[in-house]
């Protein structure tokens, strides 16, 4: 990484958790940043997919003709001319998808891929795709919810891990006992991730065996093994490399059909290939979230304790493939309550597999919890945040631990505090400012803090730079910078002298970047690395009659400005070693040091999760019934920040899918055909930068000697949770009307 500014901190000031500038940044807003699709590799040919016009069938005709007299034109693959390919049925765990590689003649969603035209040119590729005709035998799809009811099913698991169903003490007594209870169902539409960077790669194979895929990935050894996986190839042949990518947000988490369709055209035609999905082909290629019911009861006692809670979710996956989003997980342990039953249904539809999208599970859970948790409050006459503060869970009810660190009643206290909430009238329909009603709501936010085990090599090279490599990948997030910020802190040396490279599966392995993991995770190996560096020169210096530290004890040195100093009070006064300098001593090209950091044992006796509280101000045009978000104010308890810029900006992003999620996205299936019609971003609605307030984020300084060695939480995620039932909650403060039907358009408060 070049172009690392200087050190902004005071001398001997820790480096992490500052807010500097992303190292990435000039280079990004320069477009020097290679992109996947933008490494420049020689001879390269280019990929189209050709997608389906139905949703459930098979292909009967397919007549590539025309398109083969395209010039320029190098091959057009279907399933009756593609090789056929070792793996391609083949699923591995939780997180890999069921591919379609031009195997058979079957249709399982629209859009599907059915053929690949591969030509010198990105035009005459596309011009080739245009012209190929494929005749079908249809049956009609199953695409609305309503419809499938009788595939209803009980998935294997709720999200890649947890139990579908859960149960704690005796809910319906819970519920008989209670004086006021809230029985209700929301629902919440698919969506679609829609990163910036469309999915793109570039395959390159060396003789058949082996080949080099530069790919835009929130993972790229789960790419690797994919790819191996399907061409029948160890693992080590397959190298995936991805510098930088434009967003992922979950959908760049599984490997999709195109990489392989890509290496795949190379194969077949001798030429590195290159295949970028258009915006369009993002709507059926790369997965979704899918849509939710989720019915909940709740029930309290007159003073507002919860005596019960139901939270059952029904969601759709495909007819091939399995996906459940786990929307009632937070349910299990959000409050104190003794009798709790959550479950999770699947119905099958003729549409394409869903995926992981922005915090799966908790943002569409979190919208009918933290909705029906002010419904309560209603029936309570109790101010909802009271009623929360009430039903706090000191410990976690659901693992029955203690929490590793909790600061959420300091997240609610100081965004109360900040945004006023002591002042607002409990009535709705109250407040009118000019043709506007006005209203004020509030929810929690919660995320769950994992780590993964992750490795990193952290080396010093003899021009006194520190090259520590780990595979990872930076989504957008600021990876690069804080991993940068760790291993020099850990080496005391400024960030200038520190290189951090990513995103190559010869360099160690490490995690998804997904699940708001990678800086608890990846963080970790590189804070390894980088102390296992300074204890290897410390150990070389002590034990070197030349160096003006031998014989000192290992635990008297510390590490300060590159070089390697006696503690005060130990060894000679004002004795240093350069690090440089040990290093010529040694002999050696290099000094290097590989960890592997595995999750943190301690983690197991502790229940480990962020949480946040969300207010939000809205105002509702009593005309046009349009929704405008007029003031965010939200606190986040999320271990160490190791980057207040970075880790802002993530809440922020959070933020505005939550208000997204509430007010604007939406795709929307045809029923009769399972087309997304809402195909591009004209007709898929994100929220525009007229359509966001002011967001004021507190980050309620936390420690956490638990979670991980850095005390990280992961901040990824956690900000779009509860935003989107904070909205409703006020819109039903400033109206009058609540909203179970999520985005909450102008038609719906009609
Ligand atoms: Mo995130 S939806 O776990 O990439």
């Amino acid at each position: 990484m070049s172009g690392a500014r200087a050190n902004p901190q005071q001398k001997g000031a820790s480096l992490v958790g500052a807010g500097i500038d992303r190292l990435d940044a000039r280079l990004k807003v320069t477009g020097k940043a290679e992109y996947s699709a933008e490494v420049p590799v020689a001879n390269i040919a280019h990929a189209v997919i050709v997608t389906s016009a139905i949703a459930r069938g098979r292909v009967t005709r397919i007549d590539t003709s025309d398109a083969e007299a395209v010039p320029g034109v190098l091959a057009l693959l279907t399933h009756e001319n593609a090789p056929k390919l070792p793996g391609a049925t083949r699923r591995e765990g939780p997180i890999d998808r069921l591919l379609q590689l031009l195997q058979s003649d079957e249709i399982l969603y629209n859009a599907q891929p059915i053929a690949l035209a591969v030509a010198d040119s990105l035009e005459h590729a596309r011009a080739a795709a245009d012209l190929v005709r494929a005749e079908y035998a249809e049956t009609a799809p199953v695409v609305e919810l309503a419809q499938a009811r009788d595939s209803l099913y009980v998935p294997k698991t709720a999200g890649p891990r947890a139990e579908p169903t859960s149960e704690r003490g005796d809910v319906e007594r819970g519920l008989r006992a209670a004086s006021a209870r809230v029985d209700v169902t929301y629902t919440t539409p698919s969506q679609h991730h829609n990163p910036m960077e469309p999915h793109a790669s570039i395959a390159v194979w060396q003789g058949n065996e082996r080949l080099t895929v530069y790919d835009a990935t929130q993972g790229i050894f789960g790419v690797r093994k994919k790819v191996a996986t399907v061409f029948g190839l160890p693992p080590e042949n397959v190298r995936v490399i991805s510098h930088y990518v434009g967003g992922g947000f979950g959908c760049k988490g599984s490997p999709w059909s195109h990489i392989a369709l890509c290496a795949l055209a190379a194969r077949a035609t001798g030429r590195p290939v290159k295949l970028v999905l258009t915006r369009q082909q993002m709507f059926s290629l790369v997965g979704n979230r899918p849509r939710t019911e989720q019915h909940l009861e709740l029930g309290a006692d007159r003073q507002g304790k919860l005596l019960a809670m139901r939270h059952d979710v029904v969601s759709d996956t495909s007819r091939f493939d399995e996906f459940s989003e786990p929307s009632a997980l937070q349910t299990r342990m959000l409050y104190a309550c003794d009798n709790v039953h959550t479950s999770h249904r699947l119905v099958r539809v003729d549409l394409p597999t869903p995926t992981f999208t922005r915090a799966p599970g908790e943002s569409s859970g979190t919208f009918a919890l933290e909705s029906a948790i002010d419904e309560l409050a209603h029936e309570l006459g109790m101010d909802p945040l009271s009623l929360r503060v009430k039903n706090y869970a000191s410990r976690d009810p659901d693992e029955n631990k203690p929490w590793s660190s909790k600061s959420l009643m300091a997240c609610y206290e100081q965004a109360a505090a900040r945004f006023g909430w002591k002042e607002r009238d409990q009535a709705p329909r109250a407040t009118r400012r000019g043709r506007h009603w006005i209203g004020s709501g509030m929810a929690t936010a919660t995320y769950p803090s994992r780590q993964s085990a992750a490795s990193a090599i952290a080396r010093l090279r003899p021009d006194g730079v520190i090259l520590v490599q780990a595979g990872s990948q930076d989504i957008g997030t600021g990876t690069y910078t804080i991993m940068t910020q760790i291993a020099a802190d850990a080496l005391g040396v400024p960030l200038e002298r520190v290189r951090f490279e990513l995103g190559d599966t010869t360099f160690p392995e490490t995690p998804i970047s997904g699940g708001s993991q990678t800086a608890a995770s990846t963080g970790s190996a590189v804070r390894r690395a980088a102390l296992g560096l300074r204890d290897a020169l410390i150990g070389l210096a002590v034990k070197d009659p030349r160096s003006p530290l031998r014989e000192l004890p290992a635990d008297a040195l510390d590490v300060r400005d590159g070089n390697l100093v006696a503690r005060d009070g130990a060894g000679p006064s004002g004795a240093t070693d350069s690090f440089v300098e040990v290093l010529r001593r040694s002999g050696k090209p290099e000094i290097s040091v590989r960890v592997d950091s595995p999750e943190k044992p301690e983690r197991k006796q502790y229940s480990t999760h962020a949480f946040g509280a969300q207010f939000v101000e809205v105002a509702v045009d009593d005309l046009t019934r349009e929704v405008r978000v007029t003031r965010v104010v939200s606190a986040f308890g999320a271990g160490k920040i190791l980057n207040a810029k970075t880790a802002r900006s993530q809440l922020i992003g959070g933020i505005v899918w939550g208000i997204g999620f509430a007010l604007h996205e939406h795709t929307a299936w045809d029923a009769r055909t399972g087309r997304a019609v809402t195909r591009d971003l004209a007709d898929y609605h994100v929220p525009v930068h007229a359509d966001i307030p002011d967001i004021d984020v507190i980050m309620v300084p936390e420690e956490d000697a638990f979670v991980n060695d850095l005390g990280a939480k992961g901040i990824g995620e956690i900000g779009i949770t509860g935003v989107n039932a904070a909205i409703a909650n006020a819109v039903f403060h400033a109206t009058g009307q609540r909203v179970r039907d999520l985005p909450i358009t102008p038609d719906k408060l009609l």
